[in-house]
């Protein structure tokens, strides 16, 4: 069993989840040479302008038209420049699990936008696109990103042994989930002891 997503775009009040364009390629190639960037992703190192042509015209969309995901940009709302991106990976259409990842380029971070864009996303993975599951996997030294994880509203569930790799070696990596019941769930009624 397998599936596409739709090209989609989405609004917030400040962010715009949208389709890579070649305008952003200048921004996608500073974003991903830089150092935070290249520690906890193992993109191509150095990281040249042909590597962020290639994924704001070809790679980001093709990997969308397999069914492997869905990769957005994230562009500030007012003047669409580039601030990150997020997106679906490694989708299981049978078992309708899919895995986010995301980038914030150093223009943008500290504002809380990648749990905004997570949280946005995985709204529609699990309600408009009826899946039953996202995963996000970090390294567990990247604090940063495990922050941004629980403010998206995921939980942690565990560590992965050595299941990552970064530029500098091997890694274990923690696990979150986001499913369906988060979006439900509301604190238990307190109990009246008198009843
Ligand atoms: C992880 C990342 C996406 C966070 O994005 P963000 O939108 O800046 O997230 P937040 O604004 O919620 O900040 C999260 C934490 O980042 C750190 N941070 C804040 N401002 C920062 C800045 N200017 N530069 C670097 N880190 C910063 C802080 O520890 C912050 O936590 P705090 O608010 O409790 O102090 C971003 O740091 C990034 O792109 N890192 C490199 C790529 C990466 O790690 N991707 C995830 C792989 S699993």
């Amino acid at each position: 069993m397998s599936g596409i997503f739709p090209e989609t775009v989405m609004q917030t009040s400040r962010l715009t989840l949208r389709p890579f364009t070649g305008g952003d390629i200048d921004d996608t190639r500073a974003a991903c040479s830089d150092e935070l960037t290249q520690r906890w992703l193992p993109l191509p190192r150095p990281y040249t302008r042909e590597d962020a042509t290639a994924w704001c015209t070809e790679v980001a969309h093709a990997l969308r038209e397999s069914g492997d995901g869905i990769h957005f940009a994230i562009a500030d709302a007012s003047n669409d420049r580039l601030m990150g991106t997020v997106g679906l990976k490694k989708t299981d259409w049978r078992a309708r699990v899919s895995e986010v990842g995301y980038w914030v380029a150093p223009w943008a971070r500290g504002r809380g936008i990648a749990a905004e864009a997570t949280r946005v996303l995985g709204e529609w993975l699990l309600t408009d696109r009826a899946f039953q599951r996202m995963e996000l996997l970090a390294a567990t030294e990247n604090t940063a990103s495990q922050k941004v994880a629980l403010r998206a509203g995921l939980h942690r569930e565990g560590v992965l042994r050595n299941a990552g790799f970064v530029h500098a070696g091997r890694v274990d990596l923690v696990l979150f989930s986001l499913v369906p019941q988060d979006f439900q769930s509301r604190p238990p009624a307190p109990t009246d002891p008198s009843s």
